[in-house]
């Protein structure tokens, strides 16, 4: 079996896994999806998603009763039906250091590989610290049946939250590294549908076949690029404000010029998420151990960059509500403050490693009564922050605010008629965390607007 249609599993079906597990069955693949997380794999088995992404839902019911698409908590099971066995685990941070706690991978492959009957391969989807697949393919060799020939291979992904299911299914390239012919084949035919749907779609996807180092580093290269991108952005927004110049207008032009590009570089509040900020640490702390830690020490200044974005933001506050700093930092006592924004970014209810959600949590710690409104994300953001206020509706939530701050950019917010929101704050004052409001708009319903970097 195998060549034609291979049979597929996904091993943790959090964000990553259980998008690529509904999109695959949607290119017709048969598909299982593992996860250790009971609750999650019953949701997804009742057609339920345990987060949210858009378009994701229907993919699963779809394909749940088209009967492509199946859940479960059994490992014996997985080994048994896989020909392609897909690792999308997740890879935190230690929390004793900035390098990739690999556990949940290492736990993952041993469990399988103990249980397999018959030839497949294990494929690397998480993202992980350049090396990883030769410590999974010892692992396989130490844990799987002498007689079943297991091979690793390495295929990373790209997708962004809340655009996953079309980043899955129509990619933007494809990367792939397999030892063996039989095992390229395997690795190349699990990937067969997304070139299918392309054709279809007259697209071209380019399809990068590498080595297992490459293969690798291409995630982690990619999002330490993406987060250079946003830093400097943000650097530059800090000489806009003492220059009077406009840091939108300057992105806009510079990234006019095709090498530049005019994507990621949107100045702000900085990047969050359970991706960009913990792999820029992770490949710092790679580089390190690889002794190449000094060529790649600038990515610690990206990271600084990105943090001190917080700080400003909680300065800025104290600046717009006339309060000012103390010896301890930005003073805000009993100062209301309304935060608009829970999640790292807008359609999604991930509050991972939030800027918005921190910069809440300094803000209240500077001593304001912070009042927090995110569309799909206090019940998350609640858990992780319990001591901050959650207002039910936007309007509940601007209530007799002195300072509004608009720090996730939700479509919701970006549409926000000033007016309307004029006699409920008890200052009409705007800190445009994320440059997404329009200034003109709201200084004539007489608001004071002061956005990041725009003069
Ligand atoms: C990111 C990458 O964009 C994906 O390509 C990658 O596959 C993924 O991480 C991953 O490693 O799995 P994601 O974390 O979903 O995707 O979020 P992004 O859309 O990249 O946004 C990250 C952060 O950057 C957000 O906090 C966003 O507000 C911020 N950002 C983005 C900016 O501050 N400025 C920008 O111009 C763009």
């Amino acid at each position: 079996s195998g060549a034609q249609r291979p049979r597929l599993t996904f091993l943790g079906v959090g964000p990553l896994g259980g998008t690529y597990a509904a999109c695959y069955a949607e290119l017709g693949y048969e598909v299982l999806g593992y996860d250790v997380d009971a609750g999650r794999v019953e949701k997804f088995s009742a057609g339920e998603l345990p987060f949210h992404e858009n378009g994701l839902e229907e993919l699963v019911r779809k394909n749940l009763a088209t009967g492509r698409l199946r859940f479960t908590t059994d490992p014996d099971e997985v080994a048994e039906f896989g020909d392609v066995h897909f690792l999308c685990v997740g890879t935190p941070s230690r929390p004793d250091s900035h390098s990739a706690d690999l556990s949940y991978m290492e736990s993952a492959v041993t469990t399988l590989a103990t249980r397999l009957t018959r030839r497949c391969i294990i494929v690397g989807k998480s993202t992980v610290p350049v090396g990883t697949s030769s410590w999974v393919q010892q692992l396989i060799d130490k844990h799987s049946p002498k007689n079943v020939e297991v091979e690793v291979a390495w295929s990373p992904e790209f997708l962004q939250e809340a655009n996953a299911v079309q980043d899955v299914l129509r990619p933007n390239r494809v990367v792939l590294a397999a030892q063996s012919d039989w095992a390229r084949d395997l690795l190349h035919a699990a990937h067969k549908g997304v070139f299918e749907l392309a054709a279809l779609e007259d697209r071209h996807v380019p399809l990068v076949v590498t080595d297992f180092a490459t293969a690798e580093l291409v995630k982690v290269a990619a999002n330490a690029f993406l987060s250079t991108k946003i830093s400097f952005i943000n650097a530059m927004s800090d000489i806009c404000e003492v220059t009077g110049a406009d840091v939108t207008a300057l992105a806009r032009a510079i990234g006019h010029d095709a090498r530049i590009g005019n994507k990621f570089l949107r100045a702000g509040i900085g990047f969050g998420g359970g991706c960009l900020p913990k792999d820029l640490r992770a490949l710092s702390a790679r580089a390190e151990e690889l002794g190449v830690g000094e060529s790649l020490r600038f990515l610690s200044e990206i990271d600084a960059i990105n943090i001190r974005r917080r700080s400003k933001a909680v300065r800025m506050a104290a600046d717009l509500t006339g309060r000012g700093s103390g010896p301890a930092g930005p003073e805000l006592s009993g100062v209301p403050i309304t935060v608009l924004g829970a999640t790292f970014k807008p359609d999604t209810d991930d509050i991972r490693d939030s800027p918005a959600l921190d910069i809440a949590r300094r803000l209240a710690g500077a001593g304001a009564s912070v009042t927090v409104y995110d569309p799909l994300g206090v019940d998350n953001a609640r858990a992780q922050e319990p001591q901050l206020r959650y207002a039910a509706s936007l309007m509940e939530a601007v209530d007799g605010a002195e300072l509004v701050c608009v720090l996730t950019a939700w479509e919701e917010f970006r549409h926000l008629d000033p007016e309307a929101l004029t006699d409920l704050v008890a200052s009409p004052r705007v800190l445009d965390g994320m440059n997404c409001l329009d200034p003109q708009l709201w200084r004539n319903a007489g608001w004071t607007y002061r956005g990041m970097g725009r003069g």
